[in-house]
Formats: C-alpha cells, sequence, structure tokens
C-alpha cells in the first residue's frame, strides 16, 4: 500500500512539475507577428465611409483595411452616398456582425448621434476619421488632417497669389467670391475660419471686394460638397460680374466643389486672359490634371496613407486597452469635450512643386496625370 501511495505520489509531482514548467515556457517565449495576429483574428472592425463620388474615400478605405488586415483583424468597409440615413442602417448591421471598433466619417452628427450613442454603451469604440463627431461623448479618438491649418493654407495661398499686399498699397482691389463645404461636416466651418483668419483684414478694408455679399459661412456652404450645386450656385454668382471685372477669386473648399466653379466658369465663357485663382483641397487627379493645364491654381494634398495608418494604430490600441498616440488635445472640441486627436500636416501643391511631392512620392504615376 505504501509503496502503491509513494508510486502515486512521484506520478502526481512529475506531473505538476511537467505542467508548470509548460506554462513557464509558454508564458516567457515571445509571440511571432503572426501569432499575434491569430489572436486579433475574430475582432471585427467597421470602416464607416460618407460616399464614392469623391475619390479620396475609396483610397482611405482601401489603406485602412490594408492597415488592419495586417494586424490581423477582419474589416468590413461600407459606403454612405451621404445619406445619415444609409449610415444609421449601416451602423446597425456592423452592430448585429459583431463589430468591435467602428471607423467613422461621419455624414450628419445631428442625425446619427441616436445611433452612435447606442452603440458607445454597448462599449464599442468610435473612432472619429477625418471629420469630427459633434456634440456627443461617443467619440474615443480623432484621427484628421488639420483643418484649421488647411483653411489658412488656402487663405495665404491667396494672399501671396493673388498679391493682396501691393494690390492694398495701390489702392486697387480684387474680387473674390467663397464656395465652402457642407454646412453638415464640421471640417467645412473650420475651413472656413482659417481663411477668414488670413483673409478677413482684406475684406474689411476693401482690398478684396466681395460682390455677392455672401460671406457668412451660411450663405456660403455647399451641400455634400456636391460638383452640381456647386456650379450652380457659380453660375449664379458669375451673372453679376461682367468683362471688365470679371471675378479674380473663386475660393473653393475641395477639389470636388473646384471642378463645378470651373465648369460655370468654362460655360460663362472665361478664358486664359482672365481665368481667376481657383483653390481646392485633396489633390484628385482630375484636379492635378486641372492644376497642371492651369485651370486650377493649387490643391491640398493629404496623404491618405499617413492618415490610415495613423487611425489603425489608434484602432489596435483601443482594442487592447492601450493608449495611441495622440498630438492635440485641445484644439477639437466636439461641443462636449476635447476630443483627443491626432492632426495631420497638409501639404500645398500648385504647378511648381506637384511633380516633386506627387510623382517622385510615389503618390501618382506620372501616366496617371496625362
Ligand atoms: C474632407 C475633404 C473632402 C470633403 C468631401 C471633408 O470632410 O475633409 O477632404 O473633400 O469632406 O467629401
Amino acid at each position: 500500500m505504501k509503496r502503491k501511495i509513494s508510486v502515486w505520489l512521484c506520478i502526481i509531482i512529475f506531473v505538476i512539475t511537467c505542467v508548470s514548467c509548460g506554462n513557464y515556457e509558454v508564458t516567457e517565449m515571445p509571440m511571432k507577428k503572426e501569432e499575434e495576429n491569430i489572436v486579433q483574428a475574430g475582432k471585427k472592425v467597421g470602416v464607416l465611409m460618407p460616399t464614392r463620388e469623391v475619390e479620396r474615400w475609396e483610397d482611405d478605405a482601401e489603406n485602412i483595411r490594408k492597415a488592419l488586415e495586417i494586424e490581423g483583424y477582419e474589416v468590413i468597409v461600407e459606403f454612405a452616398e451621404n445619406n445619415p440615413y444609409t449610415q444609421i442602417t449601416q451602423m446597425e448591421d456592423m452592430l448585429k456582425k459583431g463589430v468591435e471598433c467602428m471607423v467613422v466619417v461621419v455624414v450628419d452628427s445631428e442625425i446619427q448621434r441616436e445611433t452612435l450613442e447606442k452603440i458607445w454603451k454597448k462599449n464599442i469604440d468610435i473612432i472619429a476619421y477625418d471629420r469630427l463627431i459633434m456634440n456627443t461623448e461617443a467619440v474615443s479618438y480623432y484621427a484628421t488632417f488639420d483643418n484649421q491649418s488647411i483653411g489658412v493654407a488656402m487663405g495665404t495661398y491667396i494672399k501671396e497669389h493673388g498679391k493682396l499686399d501691393e494690390v492694398r498699397m495701390k489702392d486697387e482691389h480684387k474680387t473674390i467670391e467663397f464656395f465652402m463645404g457642407d454646412a453638415n461636416d464640421n471640417n467645412a466651418f473650420v475651413i472656413y475660419q482659417g481663411i477668414m483668419e488670413v483673409l478677413g483684414e482684406y475684406l474689411e478694408d476693401g482690398t478684396l471686394i466681395c460682390k455677392s455679399m455672401e460671406t457668412e459661412f451660411a450663405d456660403i456652404s455647399t451641400r455634400d460638397w456636391s460638383r452640381v450645386f456647386a456650379k450652380k450656385e457659380a453660375a449664379r454668382i458669375l451673372e453679376s460680374y461682367c468683362e471688365d471685372d470679371s471675378l479674380d477669386i473663386a475660393c473653393c473648399a475641395n477639389d470636388t466643389i473646384a471642378y463645378g466653379i470651373i465648369d460655370a466658369l468654362n460655360e460663362c465663357g472665361y478664358t486664359q486672359e482672365n481665368w481667376p485663382l481657383v483653390t481646392g483641397q485633396d489633390a484628385e487627379i482630375e484636379a492635378v490634371k486641372n492644376i497642371i493645364n492651369g485651370k486650377q491654381s493649387m490643391t491640398l494634398y493629404k496623404d491618405t496613407r499617413v492618415l490610415a495608418d495613423k487611425c489603425a494604430t489608434m484602432v489596435k490600441a483601443v482594442l487592447e486597452g492601450t493608449i495611441p498616440e495622440i498630438n492635440n488635445e485641445d484644439e477639437y472640441n466636439n461641443g462636449n469635450f476635447k476630443v483627443k486627436s491626432y492632426l495631420c500636416t497638409p501639404i500645398v501643391v500648385d504647378k511648381d512643386n506637384y511633380r516633386e511631392i506627387l510623382i517622385d512620392s510615389g503618390y501618382y504615376g506620372e501616366e496617371e496625370l496625362k
């Protein structure tokens, strides 16, 4: 009997030793990247884009997808065609599919608030991508290009290339009209503020004259940032400009709006002789072609690869319960609180530097711009 007990004791001690040694080894061995990714696998991330109409959003979506799939996440992407109710349905569907984090370019914060808050209460993280989600607690972090600096860059380009200080010294004037973004998109207002920070003083002292007298944001916003609506608006305004006092500057908040204005200018008979300075944003292929052929003066290059990577690091951090890198805690108040943000820097592109910034960096191939 005694012998039997000691045999059993030996076996038990042997087993315990093996198990604990095994455990020890497993916890100490560093995990390989592929193994870590398998752990992440099964975690689903939803990516909600506003529309396919604006070229950049497909690039953004693709870049976010790639960055997250490398980390082992399953990614579901949807486009809402600028309809907040479509985006609500897409969010509800993603909820049913079990996503654990949503990356959202919101179409309309107001209309979507209830849904966003319902999702938030289920402990699903929400990353605001490019556009801040307004007046709610339902935002974990914000990844964007600095919209204030986009506005300042547009204003500064107009100031420098329109030679506004010289014009002022000579007691002359230039004409300007403003075509801003969608009023439901916080970016549109922030960009407007940045523009006015630079151009306000020239409007006040008459160096810049806006014939339509439409300089308040509410009067110059463009529904859905749409080319068609922008063209309609520009056609109406251009009627008040005659040949000897043609429009000198069309301050457009993005490339799609610039296309609409260019369409209207063409129809109105503007030529190389009196073509105005036209601004834009996004560095879309069509816009860069317009810059090369002189129809658009500048655009703002926002490398969607950089923003998507930043966003992916935020997603990874929230899903792993760590804190992502942020570089701004003060500037983006959504009406409820200051949202912790990562702001990327946009670059001004015009005919003098498009080759270096867009082609040499590999963002576009030379062929694409022909
Ligand atoms: C983005 C722009 C874009 C616009 C229209 C804005 O929120 O910041 O890059 O052109 O939406 O989709």
